[in-house]
C-alpha cells in the first residue's frame, strides 16, 4: 500500500510539472524591454506586457472641453472678485471653471470652491487654494517648460486627476512614537517605509532633499569626485538617504536607475542619459513648488488636511508622474488651456523666475567637512 501511494504521488507529481511546462498560464510572463543607453551598457527598462498595458489605460487624459467662444469682454472687468484670471475673456473664464470642476471635484461640483449665494465670496479654504493653485500651474508650465515639463505642461488634472485631494502627497514623517535608548539614533534606518521602497533606509528623505528650497546645490551627490580621498568625503549615512531618495524617484517614473545612470559610473553627467538632467531640474521644481506654493498655504488648510507636525500636504515626482517616465502618456495637457500656460497678471504681479539652475559644473565640489 505504502509503495502504491509513493508510486501514485510521485507520477501526480510528473504529470503536473510536465503540465505546468505546456499551459500558457505557467509561462513567464511576455516582457517588453527598451533600451535606454548605448549598446552593451545593460542599460534596458524591463515591464511585463501586461504591467505596460495597465499603467497605460490607467493613465489616460482627459478629452479637452470644447473651445470657448471668441469674446471682447474680459473676466477681471465683468466678475467682482478675480485676481488671478482677469485678463482671460469671459467665455473663456467660464470654460475653464467647468473644466477646473471635473478635474479637481467631479462630485461636489462647483460649491467645493464656491458659496453658491455669492460666487464672488472667499470664505471657503477651496477656493483661497484653488486660486494659489492657478497661479502655481501657470508658474510650472512658464517657467519649468525649458527645464522640465517642456510642451507637454500640466493641467490640475496632472495632480488632481479628478479628486479634490491627488493621490500621491506626503509629509514630513516624524518616525516612531518610541523612547530613546541603544537604538535612539538610528538614522531612521529599518522601518521599511513605504517612501524607501520598504528598503531598510532613511524614511524621511522626502523632507531633507524635496521640501527645502534652500538646500545645498550638492545636498543629494555622495560619490567622491578624485580617485584618492583628498578630504573626508561624505558619510555611508548621507550615500543611504540618496539611494532613499533615488528609489522614490525610480517607483513614481516606474522605471529602474538605468533609465538615468550608467551604473558603472553612476556620478558622472557624461555617461548619463539626457533624462538625469530633466530629472535634476525635476527635483528644482518640486522644491519650488513646495516651498514657495503649498508651505505658504500651511495657515488657509484646515487642520484635519495637514500632518501630524502641522505640515502642508506637498509634491514629489508620483503626484504627477504617477508611475510613468512622462505623465498621462505623454499626452499635451496645456494646449487646449493657453491661459494655463503662463502668468495672466500683470508683469509686476508674477512669480519670480527661478536662477537657472543647469548644472554649469557637472563635477560636484567637495563635500565641505
Ligand atoms: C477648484 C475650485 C473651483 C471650482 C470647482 C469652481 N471654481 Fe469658480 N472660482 C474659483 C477661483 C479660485 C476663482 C477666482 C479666480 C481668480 O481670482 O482669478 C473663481 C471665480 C469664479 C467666478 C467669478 C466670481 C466673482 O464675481 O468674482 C465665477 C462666476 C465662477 N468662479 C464660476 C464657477 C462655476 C459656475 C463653477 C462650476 C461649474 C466653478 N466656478 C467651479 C475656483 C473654483
Ligand atoms: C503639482 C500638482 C498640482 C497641480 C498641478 C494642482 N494641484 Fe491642487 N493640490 C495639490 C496638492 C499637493 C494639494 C494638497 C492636497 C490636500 O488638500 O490635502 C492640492 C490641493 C488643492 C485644493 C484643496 C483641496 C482640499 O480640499 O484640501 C484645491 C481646491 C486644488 N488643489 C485645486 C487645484 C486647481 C484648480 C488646480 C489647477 C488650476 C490645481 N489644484 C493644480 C497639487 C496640485
Ligand atoms: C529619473 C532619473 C534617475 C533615476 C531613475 C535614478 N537616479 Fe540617481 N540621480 C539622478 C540625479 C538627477 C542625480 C543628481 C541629483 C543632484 O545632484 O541633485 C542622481 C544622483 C545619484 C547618486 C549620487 C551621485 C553623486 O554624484 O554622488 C547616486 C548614488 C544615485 N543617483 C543612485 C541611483 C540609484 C541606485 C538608482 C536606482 C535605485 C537611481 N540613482 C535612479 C537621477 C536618477
Ligand atoms: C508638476 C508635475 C511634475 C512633477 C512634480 C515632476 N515631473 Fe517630471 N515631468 C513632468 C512632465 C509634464 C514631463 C513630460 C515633459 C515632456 O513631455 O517633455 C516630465 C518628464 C520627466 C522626465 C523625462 C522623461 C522622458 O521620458 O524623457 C524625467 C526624467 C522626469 N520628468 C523626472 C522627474 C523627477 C525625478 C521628479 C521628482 C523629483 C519629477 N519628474 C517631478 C511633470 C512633472
Amino acid at each position: 500500500m505504502k509503495t502504491f501511494v509513493t508510486v501514485l504521488g510521485a507520477s501526480i507529481a510528473f504529470f503536473l510539472t510536465i503540465a505546468m511546462f505546456g499551459l500558457t498560464d505557467w509561462d513567464r510572463p511576455p516582457l517588453a524591454v527598451q533600451q535606454s543607453g548605448f549598446r552593451g551598457t545593460a542599460m534596458d527598462q524591463i515591464h511585463t506586457r501586461a504591467g505596460a498595458a495597465e499603467t497605460k489605460a490607467a493613465n489616460v487624459a482627459p478629452a479637452p472641453a470644447d473651445p470657448a467662444e471668441p469674446g471682447e469682454e474680459l473676466a477681471g472687468a465683468t466678475y467682482e472678485n478675480v485676481q488671478v484670471l482677469k485678463n482671460v475673456s469671459v467665455n473663456e473664464f467660464n470654460r475653464l471653471m467647468v473644466s477646473m470642476t471635473e478635474w479637481v471635484s467631479p462630485e461636489q461640483g462647483c460649491t467645493y470652491c464656491h458659496n453658491t449665494e455669492n460666487m464672488a465670496d472667499d470664505s471657503l479654504y477651496q477656493k483661497k487654494v484653488a486660486r494659489r493653485m492657478l497661479q502655481m500651474t501657470q508658474h510650472i508650465n512658464e517657467s519649468w517648460k525649458d527645464n522640465h515639463v517642456g510642451g507637454t505642461g500640466v493641467t490640475c488634472f496632472t495632480c488632481h486627476r479628478g479628486q479634490p485631494v491627488p493621490a500621491h502627497v506626503w509629509f514630513t514623517d516624524p518616525g516612531p512614537n518610541r523612547p530613546g535608548g541603544f537604538t535612539a539614533r538610528n538614522n531612521g534606518q529599518n522601518l521599511a517605509k513605504a517612501s524607501v521602497g520598504l528598503a531598510s533606509l532613511p524614511y524621511d528623505t522626502l523632507t531633507e532633499y524635496l521640501a527645502d528650497k534652500t538646500i545645498d546645490n550638492n545636498a543629494i551627490r555622495v560619490n567622491a569626485t578624485t580617485a584618492l580621498p583628498t578630504t573626508k568625503g561624505k558619510p555611508i549615512q548621507d550615500a543611504e538617504k540618496t539611494y532613499g531618495l533615488m528609489i522614490h524617484m525610480s517607483e513614481g517614473l516606474g522605471v529602474n536607475c538605468t533609465f538615468c545612470h550608467n551604473t558603472r559610473a553612476i556620478s558622472n553627467w557624461s555617461q548619463s542619459t539626457p533624462q538625469r538632467t530633466t530629472a535634476w531640474h525635476g527635483i528644482r521644481m518640486v522644491r519650488d513648488i513646495n516651498g514657495n506654493y503649498l508651505e505658504p498655504l500651511t495657515s488657509t488648510f484646515p487642520t484635519a488636511r495637514l500632518g501630524v507636525l502641522g505640515d502642508v500636504p506637498k509634491v514629489n515626482c508620483t503626484t504627477c508622474h504617477n508611475g510613468q517616465s512622462k505623465p498621462l502618456n505623454g499626452a499635451s495637457m496645456i494646449e487646449a488651456y493657453p491661459e494655463l500656460a503662463k502668468s495672466t497678471e500683470t508683469a509686476s504681479a508674477a512669480d519670480p523666475v527661478p536662477a537657472d539652475p543647469a548644472p554649469a559644473d557637472p563635477a560636484p565640489t567637495p563635500a565641505p567637512q
